[in-house]
């Protein structure tokens, strides 16, 4: 289906609304997540995943460990779908992820639409294509986080840039297990990530739950996969670019996240591409 310009301003405008009026001010996070993990199925040499088709509706996708707690997002854009019932999930799913993420303050990211809707869920991807935060090993857990992203067809530069936007949101004990957020500015988009992580002196959470490091005043976590990034010598001067320059995190980030939002669809829409 072709939308035109006007369509996806209007479709946008609905995006930026919804999060004006949402009580919590917490559904902006929990979009661009949703964004991501419809998007990061991608596999680049069976071509297969990614954000065509939204096979996330369907189970099994929807019940994978990784998208715990993601109906809140899918749900909040329900009425929005309603709205506008010629845009498919997948370019709305998109759409927001990357309205979303201007809204909190971040750069504005390249949108084109084009994708299709699976119609049930023979699209959807076998479970493990999405990152485990913990292999219980400082090594295979930086191997773990490498081999997703490269798979993808991302680079050491581009997946420490898109892991950035854990700048944003928390994780919840009833989706992930984990808890806590990574900055003190939750909702806004910002390269506090990599400061914070730099800046810190990270120490094994002593609690119930799985293993996540905090800082020292208990209020900021890490999962052991944010800590990878400070490991591994290579994916660390990257952390310190991005910290002394949210200029360059910026440009890295919105061209990272266009790409994993557009990697695997093939009929996207040049005519009306939008945020540029
Ligand atoms: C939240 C893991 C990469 C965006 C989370 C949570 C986990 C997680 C466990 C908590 C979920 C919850 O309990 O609600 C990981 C791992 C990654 C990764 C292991 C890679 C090694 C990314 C990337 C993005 C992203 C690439 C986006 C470009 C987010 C956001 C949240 C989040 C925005 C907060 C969601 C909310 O507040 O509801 N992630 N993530 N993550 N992740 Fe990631």
């Amino acid at each position: 289906s072709v939308v035109s310009k006007e369509h996806i301003a209007a479709v946008a405008a609905a995006i930026h609304d919804l999060l004006d009026n949402e009580e919590e001010g917490d559904l902006g996070p929990t979009l661009v997540r949703l964004a991501w993990h419809a998007s990061g199925t991608y596999d680049k040499e069976s071509r297969t995943g990614g954000s065509d088709g939204a096979t996330m509706r369907f189970s099994p996708e929807s019940d994978h460990g990784a998208n715990a707690g993601l109906h809140v997002a899918r749900n909040a854009l329900e009425p929005i779908k309603k709205l506008f019932p010629d845009f498919t999930y997948a370019d709305l799913w998109t759409l927001a992820g990357a309205v979303a993420i201007e809204h909190m303050g971040g750069p504005n990211i390249v949108w084109r639409p084009g994708r299709h809707d699976a119609k049930d869920a023979s699209e959807c991807t076998p479970d493990g294509r999405l990152p485990d935060a913990d292999k219980g090993q400082v090594g295979a857990t930086i191997r773990h986080v490498r081999a997703i992203f490269n798979r993808q067809g991302f680079d050491d530069r581009e997946m420490v840039a898109l892991i950035g936007a854990h700048a944003l949101g928390r994780c919840h004990t009833d989706r992930s297990g984990y808890t806590g957020p990574w900055t003190r500015a939750p909702t806004t988009f910002s390269n506090l990530y990599y400061k914070e992580l730099l800046e810190n002196t990270w120490t094994l959470k002593s609690w119930d739950g799985p293993d996540q490091f905090e800082d020292p005043t208990g209020d900021l976590m890490m999962l052991p996969s944010d800590m990878a990034l400070v490991w591994d010598r290579d994916f660390r001067k990257y952390v310190v670019e991005f910290a002394n320059d949210e200029e360059a995190f910026f440009k890295a980030f919105a061209s990272a996240f266009q790409k994993l939002e557009e990697n695997g669809v093939s009929a996207l829409n040049n005519s009306a591409a939008s945020g540029k």
